[in-house]
């Protein structure tokens, strides 16, 4: 069932899990993490960077694979189909107008008066037709989409202001993670996460999940994270394996043979992200 993210983040919320949110690059990967996630019987988020979107041809190209695949693969998890850090209220509304279930609104790079304004109309347009939104405040840097930036932290009162303002459905606070691989050890503000979750009656969503160890991750569970985004990793656990497989089979040329090379290894992850994160149905 291809939905918004409401009952799957309030029951993790409650639950204590967090649901994976797994960035889509092509058929094949989406596939794979639908294929897996339905034989672990658990939720899933899908998500698409406005870069993954225009790479597998636009949101209604993704819209209809995701659908066909759901329907010949005999998916009956709950699926969100979720776009990633949308840059602007134009991209996420031509997005939820293709059928996407979900977005993120991410306008952490204005002041928050701006952020604001955006994420109020791009809730505004998506709450009238059932879709869900996450916001972002402070702002997550490292690199994303070959995109490169600094990160600035969230505070309390930031939060407060845009979840009262906007009636987002949840909330990415910058508390120290990063996109892509970490320099060191990642450094989150667990207290101040702690703090906003019991302020704030929404999901909290941590960015940039690669790299993070167990026991951290374990702990932004228990302070209140619902929804965990991981892309660099399977990108790196499936580029490995793809290395590998044409580095011993020089004479394959067949794409399905060399992508599909990388499928044991994503899945294999995945089942470990799933039992990491705890997430239930
Ligand atoms: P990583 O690439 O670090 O896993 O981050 C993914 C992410 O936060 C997508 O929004």
């Amino acid at each position: 069932m291809l939905v918004n993210f409401n009952e799957m983040l309030m029951n993790a919320k409650k639950g204590k899990y967090a649901v994976p949110h797994l960035n889509i690059n092509n058929l094949e990967w989406t596939k794979y993490i639908l294929e897996k996630c339905n034989e672990l019987q658990v939720p899933v988020i899908l998500g698409v960077s406005e870069g993954a979107a225009k790479y597998m041809g636009g949101y209604d190209a993704v819209v209809g694979m995701v659908k066909g695949l759901m329907k010949d693969l005999n998916v009956t998890i709950p699926v969100c189909l979720h776009v990633d850090h949308g840059s602007t209220k134009e991209a996420c509304i031509k997005a939820i107008d293709a059928g996407f279930t979900s977005v993120m609104i991410d306008a952490s790079r204005h002041e928050l008066e701006e952020n604001i304004r955006i994420t109020k109309e791009v809730v505004d347009y998506a709450h009238e037709r059932g879709v869900s939104v996450e916001a972002e405040v402070g702002h997550i840097g490292g690199t994303e989409d070959n995109i490169t930036s600094t990160s600035t932290n969230a505070t309390l009162d930031d939060c407060l202001t845009l979840y009262k303002n906007t009636g987002i459905d949840s909330l990415a606070p910058a508390l120290g993670s990063v996109h892509g691989f970490y320099k060191g050890e990642p450094n989150l503000d667990f207290e101040t996460m702690a703090v906003i979750n019991e302020n704030l009656p929404i999901p909290l969503v941590l960015h940039g999940g690669t790299g993070i160890p167990d026991d951290k991750i374990k702990k932004a569970i228990s302070c209140g994270i619902s929804k965990i985004n991981i892309n660099t990793e399977l990108q790196s656990v499936w580029s490995k394996a793809v290395r590998k497989f044409l580095d011993e089979n020089k004479e394959v040329y067949d794409p399905r043979k060399i992508i599909g090379s990388g499928e044991a290894a994503m899945k294999n992850r995945i089942a470990e992200i799933v039992t990491l994160f705890g997430t239930k149905l």
